[in-house]
């Protein structure tokens, strides 16, 4: 029976791994969020887990005061979070916090050798050479969770490494698919917070909405999957039901699909290399009807470029794109900038960065740290 660790617990991802935990009746070991202590202490009153943290110390005080008596053992701050990355009684550790704070516990999961579930795309965008070296050192496994690359994971059993001509990560379009560019201007955050087909935490949904969430996945499957730039396309589906594509060199494409429900493939990464019955709805596709493809708008979505050039660039260049884009949507979240702001930052930034090309974790987070300076003040 697997033990398992569930970081960033409270988010989207989070509360959906947890679903998936209780319907395998696996044993919840550790718990981590940032400051939701309500949503935790729930959590932990429900799954007894040997551990729990919060990345906020005055918030993981509170909560040690309101859990006065229970047996788990609660770390605070950001080294708390590594704690339960790294705790003894778990054997895999599901990464879903969101941003580049989880680079950390998901680099201390790996060098324990812990089987990483993936789904916080930031650690390898920012650090894919460390946290495959990491795990391959350890002999961790790294199974994604992000749909398009659990998808591409699964569609790889059918063949060898070496048969594979190219991928094609799927896109559902995002919100403005059909928005013509020159009402980009007026988009709003409760505009851009509206996906059409999934249900997301806030970053990722504006990322959806800009598409720079297709670009963090192109670096993403660089690393993960150890193909060049060119290898992997873009394809727009807006009923998100082909998950991803793989094509080989015979011409064969074998696609996974399945409902737009992440407990799909959070259940394959809790369950592989086997699998168990599931408690999402099937797949009905005489009510999908029709499923539909088609290419990308490149100048309306100038941030599927920006993910192909980093990933050609390699090196520190996924941190900077990534830094850039987590301050320019902070930026748009709080009113400060308008929607194609969001993209001119991120290529500006990206034009003023000197890459590093085999970064060690301090260049990683110097790279990090200049980029969103820069994109918070890009004339100083
Ligand atoms: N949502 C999806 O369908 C989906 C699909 C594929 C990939 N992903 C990826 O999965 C990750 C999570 O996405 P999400 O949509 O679930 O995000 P979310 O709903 O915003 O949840 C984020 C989680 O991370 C926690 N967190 C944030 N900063 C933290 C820190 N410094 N230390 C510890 N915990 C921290 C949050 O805790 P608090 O609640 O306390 O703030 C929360 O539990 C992202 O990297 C995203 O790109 C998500």
């Amino acid at each position: 029976m697997r033990r398992i660790a569930i970081l960033g617990s409270t988010g989207s991802v989070g509360t959906s791994a947890l679903d998936v935990a209780a319907h395998l009746g696996l044993t919840v070991s550790g718990l981590a969020a940032r400051s939701s202590r309500q949503a935790l202490r729930g959590q932990i009153e429900r799954f007894k887990p040997a551990r729990a943290a919060l990345a906020d110390p005055a918030e993981c005080d509170a909560l040690r005061r309101a859990l006065n008596g229970t047996k788990t053992v609660l770390h605070g701050g950001p080294d708390g979070v590594r704690e339960i990355a790294a705790a003894p009684e778990s054997d895999l550790v599901l990464c879903a916090i969101s941003g580049a704070a989880g680079l950390g516990p998901v680099l201390e999961a790996a060098r324990r050798g812990k089987t990483l579930a993936l789904a916080n795309k930031e650690a390898l965008v920012m650090a894919g050479p460390l946290l495959l070296e990491a795990a391959r050192a350890s002999g961790a496994d790294i199974v994604p969770v992000d749909s398009e690359h659990s998808a591409v994971f699964q569609a790889l059993r059918g063949g060898a490494r070496g048969e594979v001509r190219r991928i094609f990560l799927t896109a559902s379009g995002g919100p403005f698919a059909r928005t013509p560019r020159e009402e980009f201007a007026s988009i709003t955050p409760e505009q851009a917070l509206k996906h059409p087909t999934w249900t997301m935490g806030g970053k990722i949904s504006i990322d959806s909405a800009t598409m720079f969430n297709k670009a963090l996945e192109i670096v993403e499957a660089k690393w993960l999957f150890d193909l060049a730039p060119s290898q992997i396309e873009v394809i727009i589906h807006p009923q998100s039901i082909v998950h991803s594509m793989v094509e080989f060199v015979d011409g064969s494409v074998i696609a996974q699909m399945g409902p737009p429900d992440m407990r799909t493939p959070i259940q394959f990464a809790f369950t592989y290399p086997d699998r168990a019955a599931g408690n999402v709805p099937p797949l009905d596709l005489a009510r999908v009807k029709s499923l539909t493809f088609e290419s990308p708008d490149l100048e309306k979505f100038p941030s599927l470029r920006l993910g192909w050039r980093a990933a050609e660039a390699g090196g520190t260049m996924g941190a900077v794109l990534n830094a850039a884009n987590e301050v320019a949507v902070e930026l748009f979240m709080r009113r400060e900038i308008g929607f194609p702001r969001i993209f001119e930052i991120v290529r500006d930034v990206m034009d003023r960065h000197a890459v590093v090309p085999r970064p060690g974790l301090e260049d990683v987070l110097r790279a990090d740290a200049w980029a969103r300076q820069e994109a918070r003040c890009p004339m100083s």
